[in-house]
C-alpha cells in the first residue's frame, strides 16, 4: 500500500470514510478543515485518514479506514503509523483521536499503536448521532479519548 496526501482536484474516497463515520455532514466538515490521505493499491484506493489541527500543536486523527475485503491484514495499522510520523514531521507535539466505547478493534489498535486511554465524552454519540449505533453487541454512547506525545 502507497500512502499520499489527495490533491485538493481530487475527489475523496467517501465510501471508505463514510465507514469510520456515518454523518457525511461530519466528514465533509473534516475534509473541509483538515489533509485527507489515502493508501493505494493496484490502483484502488484500500485506506485513508484524515489528520485534523485542533488546539496548538495538537492535532486529531479522524477518518481512519480501509476497505472492508482487506481488514485484519495489518492496513489500518500501518495507516495510524504513517499518521504518526506524518504529525511528527509537521511539527505537531500531541496527536489525539477518539472511538466508540462499542469499538473494541478500534480501542486494540490505537492502544497497539501507542495511544492512552486520557478520558470519556460522555454520551458524545448519543448528542451528536441521530440513529441508534451498535456494535459488537454494545450500544455506542460514549466517546473513549486517546492520546500521544509525538
Ligand atoms: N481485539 C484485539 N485486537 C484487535 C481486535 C480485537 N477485537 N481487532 C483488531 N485488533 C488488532 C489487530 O490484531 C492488530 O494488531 P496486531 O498488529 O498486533 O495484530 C491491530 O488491531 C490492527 O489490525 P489491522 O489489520 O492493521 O487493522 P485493519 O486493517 O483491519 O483496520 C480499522 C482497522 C479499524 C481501520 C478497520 O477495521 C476499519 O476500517 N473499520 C471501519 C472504520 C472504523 O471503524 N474506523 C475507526 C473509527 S474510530
Amino acid at each position: 500500500m502507497n500512502i499520499r496526501l489527495l490533491n485538493k482536484d481530487e475527489n475523496p474516497p467517501m465510501d471508505l470514510l463514510l465507514l469510520a463515520d456515518p454523518s457525511r455532514e461530519i466528514v465533509e466538515a473534516y475534509l473541509e478543515r483538515g489533509e485527507c490521505f489515502i493508501g493505494e493499491s493496484d490502483n484502488r484506493v484500500i485506506g485513508v485518514y484524515v489528520i485534523l489541527p485542533t488546539r496548538p500543536e495538537t492535532v486529531e486523527l479522524v477518518n481512519v479506514a480501509v476497505a472492508e475485503e482487506f481488514h485484519g491484514k495489518g492496513f489500518g495499522k500501518t495507516l495510524v503509523m504513517d499518521a504518526i510520523r506524518t504529525a511528527k514531521e509537521k511539527g505537531y507535539k500531541t496527536m489525539e483521536v477518539g472511538t466508540g466505547n462499542s469499538s473494541i478493534g478500534q480501542l486494540a489498535l490505537y492502544q497497539k499503536c501507542g495511544f492512552r486511554i486520557i478520558g470519556v465524552d460522555i454520551d458524545f454519540f448519543i448528542r451528536h448521532y441521530d440513529e441508534e449505533i451498535i456494535e459488537n453487541g454494545i450500544q455506542c454512547r460514549d466517546m473513549i479519548r486517546l492520546s500521544m506525545d509525538l
